[in-house]
């Protein structure tokens, strides 16, 4: 870009919201601010965001010893600048970002975040799907089943948030390798949904029925073989005692921490033990050059139907983020929502 180039920069604040508080509008903060463009050095890039991915998990990313600090967030972004010979001027990625109209992305671990689209796009999926089902949700489910899984076709799948973005993903890669496969939601429209849609063999409603007695009742005598945990509540002690021997626990979320909930500690972990379970943890931040694989396998079955998949998409500013991420926590939208703050 020209040197001395003005840019006025939209953006959001948050302040740290403390443990076993519900976030709300007063943790954050929009403010407008003139900037001139980067100079950039080796490989940084100038990103014009385009549509913001709205992930659960922003009350986690407060750097400590600060009062306020933008907030951190994924989005398709566009590159107006760029001194990254991988990534070229003009062209979509997906990128590491604030809650900003324009990101200077600078850190090396966010540049390494940075994941050039323009040649996996298939034009017959909208591109905000590359923030959910074809985006890092979407690689989540397919890398995590894959790695620490270990899917037997004939076993039980039970998956907590089993609507939203990983869950909805989740419930259907596991029914593709014939297992049977077992949710909850927090309504009843989102269990219509799963089973009338997404071929779920069970779902309840977490929120107006007795978690132990609904689960149990749903495994049946053939037991549980594995709980995939989007949540991190008591679930997992219900879990435990449902699980068959060499039964799994894969825990990749906890929704229940990132609005207000106090942890909660299982008092049946001998469990593991007498019936030699597996309980892993997995995360994603790693595994990003797994993106050429799982787009391969997974980007036509997206395209063609055969995996499906929710999505809002919400036009409005980078002000709009605190509204929405309440109504999103609470589980007002079924599936991956984002917000698109400009033209592509
Ligand atoms: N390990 C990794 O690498 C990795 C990568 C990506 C995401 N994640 C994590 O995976 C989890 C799911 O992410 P997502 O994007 O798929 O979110 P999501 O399920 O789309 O999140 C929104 C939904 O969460 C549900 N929810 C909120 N609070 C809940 C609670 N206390 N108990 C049960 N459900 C609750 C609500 O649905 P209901 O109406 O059903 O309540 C809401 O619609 C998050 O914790 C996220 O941080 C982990």
């Amino acid at each position: 870009m020209a040197p001395n180039t003005k840019i006025t920069n939209k953006r959001v604040l948050s302040v740290k919201i403390p443990d076993g508080v519900a976030p709300n509008k007063n943790h954050f903060r929009t403010e407008t601010v003139t900037i001139d463009a980067p100079v950039l050095k080796e490989n940084e890039v100038f990103l014009r965001n385009l549509i913001f991915s709205l992930d659960p998990y922003i009350r986690y990313d407060f750097p400590e010893g600060q009062n306020e600090s933008l907030v951190s967030g994924f989005a398709i972004a566009r590159v107006i600048d760029s001194k990254n010979p991988q990534v070229a001027v003009g062209s979509l990625v997906f990128a590491a970002v604030n809650w900003e109209e324009y990101t200077h992305v600078h850190k090396p671990e966010y540049l390494t975040e940075v994941t050039p689209l323009d040649s996996v796009i298939d034009s017959r999926v909208p591109l905000s799907a590359y923030n959910g089902v074809l985006g890092a949700p979407g690689i989540t489910v397919w890398d995590s089943l894959n790695l620490v899984g270990n899917l037997k076709a004939g076993e039980t799948i039970y998956i907590s948030s089993a609507a939203g973005t990983l869950g909805s993903l989740t419930g259907q890669l596991a029914k593709r390798k014939g297992l049977r496969v077992l949710g909850s939601a927090g309504s009843d429209e989102k269990v219509a949904y799963l089973k009338n849609e997404l071929g779920f063999d069970g779902a309840f409603n977490y929120k107006t029925q007795d978690k132990r007695k609904a689960l149990t009742e749903l495994v049946g005598e053939k037991g549980l073989d594995i709980y995939y945990d989007l949540v991190g509540d008591d679930t997992t002690e219900i879990a435990l005692d449902l699980l068959n021997p060499h039964g799994r626990i894969l825990a990749v979320g906890i929704l229940a921490l990132h609005q207000n909930a106090e942890p909660h500690a299982p008092k049946n972990l001998v469990n593991i033990l007498f019936k030699q379970l597996r309980y892993e943890g997995y995360t994603v931040f790693d595994r990003y050059e797994e993106f050429p694989k799982f787009w391969k396998e997974i980007t036509p079955l997206v395209a063609n139907g055969e995996i499906k998949f929710k999505e809002t998409v919400l036009d409005g500013g980078v002000d709009d983020i605190a509204e929405t991420y309440l109504r999103f926590l609470s589980g007002a939208y079924v599936g991956k929502v984002n917000v698109k703050i400009a033209d592509v």
